[in-house]
């Protein structure tokens, strides 16, 4: 299970000093779990906490990356290879945040194919909005996204899928059980062999319900990974 905490645009140094209270947790209850914690912090972060999680199993990651591949004259941008030289060993891309900034299918495959060139592992995000939900157009959006996002990318074992609902997302709402279960299905059976984390809204409350969807990978987890008690609450949760 993958444990995935964006930040998003949160927290300075001082956000740092709540990471101890979770490596604490995690290097007593990893034992005998195949599970994977990734926190992807603002990029100011990103080399500090890789010093103070040094001695833990949790990972860092980025939340984006510019698609250019090498050194160029691109103002206030950061490619894979500076992220990967800071510490970062995932990134986020697709966010449904940078979608609506302009984000194209087209520039996230871009994006993707230069962070798993740098050696970067991918969490991918795809969803639909409750406007296209509402018109029962989930599976063409997905399939969509999917079809250009990952269009010649070979090393699809570097890719996780991040299934976020744009209107999941910061809303407190989260798809019903069974409609969760069916669109994982449908993206496994799209790319063979893929994991696929569920995100939007996923906090203490509602992990349990989450928890019964049996083809879940696991989390990325944005609001509650700001509150490591809220955190640790999700992750201890998940194996009760
Ligand atoms: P949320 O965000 O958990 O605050 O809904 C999830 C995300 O945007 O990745």
């Amino acid at each position: 299970m993958y444990f995935i905490a964006n930040w998003k645009m949160f927290g300075g140094l001082k956000s740092l000093n709540s990471l101890h209270k979770v490596k604490k947790f995690f290097n007593s209850f990893k034992k005998n779990k195949s599970i994977k914690i990734v926190y992807c912090p603002p990029n100011t972060l990103i080399r500090p906490m890789t010093k103070i999680l040094k001695d833990s199993h949790i990972e860092v990651g980025a939340q984006n990356c510019h698609a250019h591949k090498t050194y160029g004259p691109f103002t206030g941008s950061v490619n894979s290879s500076m992220l990967k030289n800071v510490g970062a060993k995932y990134v986020i891309i697709g966010h449904s945040e940078n979608r609506q900034n302009g984000e194209s299918d087209k520039l996230i495959n871009l994006k993707i194919k230069s962070a798993l060139k740098a050696g970067l592992k991918v969490i991918f995000c795809i969803g639909e909005t409750s406007q296209q939900k509402r018109k029962k157009i989930t599976k063409q959006v997905l399939n969509k996204q999917i079809k250009i996002g990952l269009e010649k990318i070979n090393d699809k074992n570097k890719v996780l899928i991040a299934y976020e609902p744009v209107w999941s997302i910061g809303s407190g709402l989260i798809p019903k059980s069974n409609e969760l279960l069916d669109t994982i299905d449908y993206i496994k059976k799209k790319i063979k062999r893929i994991k696929v984390l569920y995100g939007g809204s996923v906090n203490p409350k509602n992990i349990a319900e989450l928890n019964l969807v049996n083809n879940i990978d696991g989390f990325l987890i944005g609001g509650a990974s700001q509150d490591p008690k809220k955190f640790i609450d999700i992750i201890k949760k998940t194996y009760i």
